[in-house]
């Protein structure tokens, strides 16, 4: 099925960051198509409470793909069908995570070394549910078995209405660079829209990698974290219009005390406040004494002294840089 949603640019899934904190956070810049965490296939099948609450969306999410992980085709297909129940515009099959524990029980990128069984899941998912299906895989296992068209295309037969490749190895996990050229071979293999993923930092990138490998849409990860307005710039790039400004530091203080507000609000206290920890590395980071601060925040566990120092930081910022 052909997604009816624009997929240009699209947030990549990572796990526990695209949660529903965080793809707020992006929504309030972007209208692009934002997919989950990895969720676990076999989690949902066994009800687990963690797993699906995971599975919650809210309508100003939307449009959001639910990122499902596993090996067996009916529990897959199971899973795939609850997503779809509780208001997923795609189901996303993960066959690019490079982790041990995750590639040992035969899930993520270990797919990419059973074709045939990656195109059965493909197939009952597919035939599970109404909306689009897509795959995310990498440019193969290892350097000595890269085979990312082969797959590309066998996952096209097999039912997949919409491709991601991440453009490094299981092998590389997040090393080295992404292989654009291999990404642009992929897109002339299939008719389906294949979405390129790997490295793009600005929407200059991804304009110049969208123009040069042919892709349909741009996928980005490392590049959003602190940053959820770059979505919206890469979006404006990708569809051509102009790029919206990069918030204000007074700005940008203010979506880091809403982004904690969420997570407060979604994890609650203090488990909100350990999560957010990362975040705030990423908002301050290249920012003059981030260093410092990232170590008095790590002891906070009150949130009111949290949102202080938060606050006080850039103060100290705005002063330094004369606003
Ligand atoms: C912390 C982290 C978590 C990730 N989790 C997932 C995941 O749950 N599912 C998935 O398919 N890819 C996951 N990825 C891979 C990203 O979706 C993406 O393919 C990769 O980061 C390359 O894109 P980038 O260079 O734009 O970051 C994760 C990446 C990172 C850094």
């Amino acid at each position: 099925m052909k997604p009816d949603f624009a997929i240009s640019s699209v947030l990549a899934p990572m796990a526990e960051i695209t949660d529903m904190p965080f793809r707020s956070m992006v929504r309030k810049f972007s209208n692009s198509l934002m997919i989950s965490e990895m969720i676990s296939a076999a989690g949902i099948w066994q009800k687990n409470q963690k797993t699906l609450r995971m599975l919650k969306l809210t309508a100003t999410e939307q449009p959001i793909g639910i990122q499902i992980f596993g090996h067996d085709a009916e529990i897959m297909a199971a899973a795939a069908k609850q997503a779809e129940e509780e208001g997923a515009a795609l189901i996303d099959i993960n066959m690019g995570c490079p982790v041990r524990k995750i590639v040992n029980d035969g899930n993520g990128s270990a797919l990419m070394q059973n074709v045939s069984l990656a195109g059965k899941i493909v197939s009952a998912v597919s035939s599970a549910v109404k909306i689009p299906v897509s795959v995310k895989f990498r440019s193969g296992w290892n350097a000595d078995s890269i085979n990312a068209i082969e797959f590309a295309k066998a996952m096209e037969d097999s039912g997949a209405s919409l491709l991601a490749v991440h453009g490094r190895t299981r092998a590389q996990f997040y090393s080295g660079f992404a292989d654009w050229q291999l990404i642009a071979k992929v897109k002339e293999a299939v008719s389906i829209p294949l979405i390129g993923n790997g490295d793009i930092r600005s929407p200059k990138e991804a304009v110049a990698r969208m123009q040069e490998s042919g892709v349909d849409g741009i996928m980005v990860g490392r590049a959003v974290l602190g940053h959820p307005w770059l979505m919206g710039q890469i979006e404006a790039a990708c569809s051509g219009n102009p790029i919206p400004e990069t918030p204000s530091l007074a700005e940008q203080k203010q979506l880091q005390l809403e982004h904690l507000r969420l997570m407060l609000d979604y994890y609650q206290a203090p488990k909100g406040i350990y999560l957010f920890r990362k975040h705030i590395c990423w908002y301050v980071s290249g920012m003059r004494d981030a260093a410092k601060f990232r170590q008095e925040i790590n002891t906070i566990e009150d949130i009111d002294i949290l949102t202080r120092t938060i606050s006080d930081f850039y103060a100290k910022a705005g002063e330094d840089e004369g606003i």
